[in-house]
């Protein structure tokens, strides 16, 4: 058995809680537009949430990044460490392999989904850390970090978290983490969450229904 927190049960109730709270809102808050748009059953509708907002972070290239750099892009996020010994890997892969074949399917649409990756370890993901490990998945994904103070903040604001277990006997820690890959509107707006659980499969068919 691995250390690393057992992410199925949080990611299901935090998913379903979101879920819930958004049904209140939902026929009152119908978005215009697209009338095909919206989850899958195995997605999270996000819309109308109050999920996401400005933060200016440090990319994996040394630069100042700020949310609204990324204005007219989609974005995929994903919360994680590099030295995650599982999830964060395996999540990663898929939702940038999704994002290939979707990009491979619709090329008009390429370079419209903007991949991002914020650190939840700044303490351990050094920019090296980061840029080894993002260019590892897709050639687009950008790292993020920042002071614990800033990478807190935005976490609380993302409805995500990473939490810190105890170290073992030669100081490695393992973190407890939400494992949401989230999917935002060119504006900035929060869409949905994907379900990268169902593979790259799961995850290109989902943008399929979001982007256009
Ligand atoms: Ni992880």
């Amino acid at each position: 058995m691995n250390r690393h927190a057992k992410p199925s049960r949080p990611r299901f109730f935090a998913a379903a809680a979101m879920a819930a709270s958004l049904a209140l809102s939902a026929c009152g808050n119908t978005p215009s537009g697209d009338e095909t748009a919206g989850p899958s059953p195995d997605g999270v509708d996000l819309r109308g949430s109050n999920i996401g907002g400005n933060f200016e972070l440090t990319s994996h290239t040394g630069e100042r990044v700020k949310w609204s750099d990324f204005e007219g892009r989609y974005r995929l996020l994903y919360f994680g460490f590099t030295s995650c010994p599982d999830i964060c890997p395996t999540d990663v892969q898929r939702f940038t392999t999704g994002l290939r074949q979707f990009e491979e399917a619709n090329p008009a649409l390429e370079g419209k989904i903007q991949p991002i990756f914020i650190s939840i370890d700044p303490e351990r993901d050094t920019l090296d850390a980061l840029s080894q490990f993002v260019g590892a998945f897709h050639p687009r994904l950008i790292g993020l970090t920042g002071s614990q103070e800033e990478i807190d903040a935005v976490l609380k604001s993302y409805g995500a978290s990473g939490t810190k277990l105890p170290a073992d006997e030669r100081g490695w820690y393992n973190m407890s983490h939400t494992t949401f890959t989230y999917l935002f509107a060119p504006d900035g707006s929060p869409l949905g969450i994907i379900p990268t659980d169902k593979g790259a499969d799961g995850v290109a068919a989902e943008l399929e229904r979001w982007v256009n």
